[in-house]
């Protein structure tokens, strides 16, 4: 079978490298792919939102399966048109992308439905933004409605801190569109867990619950990333909570939305908080998690693409998706500067690591001599071992065999999760 992956980071690094070691993988083909995965597959350099440019691609090779993984080609309707090509497909067509593509149809959705979330308000305009803060008591949240690489939250003590938030959205359009209109929500407190979910739109299968670490700086600290770790499983997802998830959030998110006419199929990812109130869902994401992909993948024991073909094929009930009980932890090594600016093209020296642990590509180039920095999160090392504890000591450990000028990495990864099993 000839697949296709379309993206380019450390997500799809995890889910090329466990569909490599797939016996039915003939040829494994990327766009665009990264420096890191030239060894396991065939890259092309078509950028993951060139429409055209990616159907193009699939006339001219035999695709049998395609995976679309990043956030926008999904909202632009790749999937629907890879279908309409007649190949088959993991990832949500372009109206079940709307769960992650439109926070305020989402918000609608759970509103609707009863699923349990922050209390939100959606406005349309400045001055309806700006008269709903003064009437309202901070701390509160500004969201912006459409996709903005991770960036569009705004957790505002103040009141200020919001008129701020929304001018810059709604006046200044930092995000373009993504910002013509807003959702402002109530400000909710707890752990968070995000948990990827396989669906084929009537069945869903969980996969181990995960914990990122999204801030620069350590315990929380400074600008929001793309994400600077993430330990698996997460301790504060107990078995009951987790039953309560599957009863109140997963099952009547795809009931709502097969309900709604766009049944959603592929990844659904919950971000979930929990509250003193139960779990509530933070966000949807339409796709994997990066990144938790590539630390959530390496648990999974069944083949990835039984999975996805499942997703696929509507025989999800049938197909046993079956995880490890060990822990993986992963720490990512990022430029100097990010989230901010930062320079590329910098060597990178790589050791040997140990049994158990992956090099993760998410930004690196490779060069005659060797690989260079190519992004602002570089490498990831993903460990796994029997105890939570032992992956982290031996991502860390495996960190240190790695390094690039400017190269910067949290050293609290894992910290929240272990404190809290050792509390009981
Ligand atoms: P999102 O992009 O929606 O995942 O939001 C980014 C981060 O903002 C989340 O991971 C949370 O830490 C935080 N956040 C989002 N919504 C809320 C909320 N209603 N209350 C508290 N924190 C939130
Ligand atoms: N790690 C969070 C995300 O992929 O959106």
């Amino acid at each position: 079978m000839n697949i296709l992956v379309i993206g380019g980071g450390g997500r799809e690094y995890g889910i090329v490298k466990k569909l490599a070691e797939d016996p039915r993988a003939e040829k494994l083909y990327v766009l665009p792919g990264n420096g890191g995965m030239e060894d396991i597959a065939e890259c092309f350099p078509i950028k993951a939102t060139d429409l055209e440019g990616v159907c193009g691609f699939c006339r001219e090779h035999p695709v049998d399966f395609a995976v679309v993984t990043p956030d926008d080609p999904l909202a632009m309707g790749m999937a629907d048109r890879l279908r309409e090509m007649g190949i088959p497909c993991f990832g949500p067509s372009k109206a079940a992308a709307r769960i992650e593509a439109s926070k305020i149809f989402s918000k609608q959705l759970m509103e609707k439905y009863g699923i349990p979330t922050a209390k939100a308000v959606s406005l349309d305009s400045l001055k309806d933004a700006l008269r709903y803060i003064s009437e309202n008591e901070p701390p509160m949240v500004v969201k912006a409605d459409g996709l903005a690489l991770g960036k569009g939250v705004f957790i505002c003590r103040t009141r200020e801190e919001a008129q701020a938030a929304c001018l810059e959205l709604m006046e200044n359009r930092l995000f373009g569109e993504s910002g013509a209109r807003v959702l402002i929500e109530e400000f909710l407190e707890g752990p968070e867990v995000s948990v990827l979910s396989f669906t084929d739109g009537k069945t869903i299968v969980p996969m181990v619950s995960s914990m990122d670490h999204k801030t620069i700086g350590e315990g929380g600290t400074g600008p929001n990333t793309g994400g600077m770790g993430v330990i698996a499983p997460n301790p504060f997802y107990t078995e009951d909570v987790a039953k309560t998830c599957m009863e109140r959030i997963f099952l009547p998110t795809i009931k709502a939305m097969a309900a709604e006419g766009c049944p959603f199929t592929g990844c659904l990812y919950f971000g979930l908080m929990i509250t003193k109130n139960g779990p509530k869902v933070i966000e949807y994401n339409c796709r994997f998690g990066d990144p938790e992909a590539q630390t959530v993948l390496p648990l999974m024991e069944t083949p990835l693409l039984d999975a996805m073909l499942a997703c696929e094929n509507g025989s999800l009930a049938e197909t046993p998706v079956r995880f490890s009980q060990r822990a993986a932890a992963n720490v990512v090594l990022v430029s100097g500067g990010y989230p901010g600016k930062y320079n590329k093209g910098l060597p990178i020296a790589i050791g040997g690591l140990e049994d158990g642990t992956e090099l993760v590509h998410a930004g690196t180039k490779k060069t005659e001599n060797g690989f260079v920095t190519a992004g602002g999160r570089v490498l990831n090392i993903v460990a796994v071992a029997d105890t939570l504890e032992e992956a982290t000591k031996k991502a860390y450990r495996n960190a240190e065999r790695v390094s690039f000028e400017g190269m910067y990495m949290r050293r609290d990864i894992g910290r929240t999760a272990l404190d809290h099993i050792k509390r009981g």
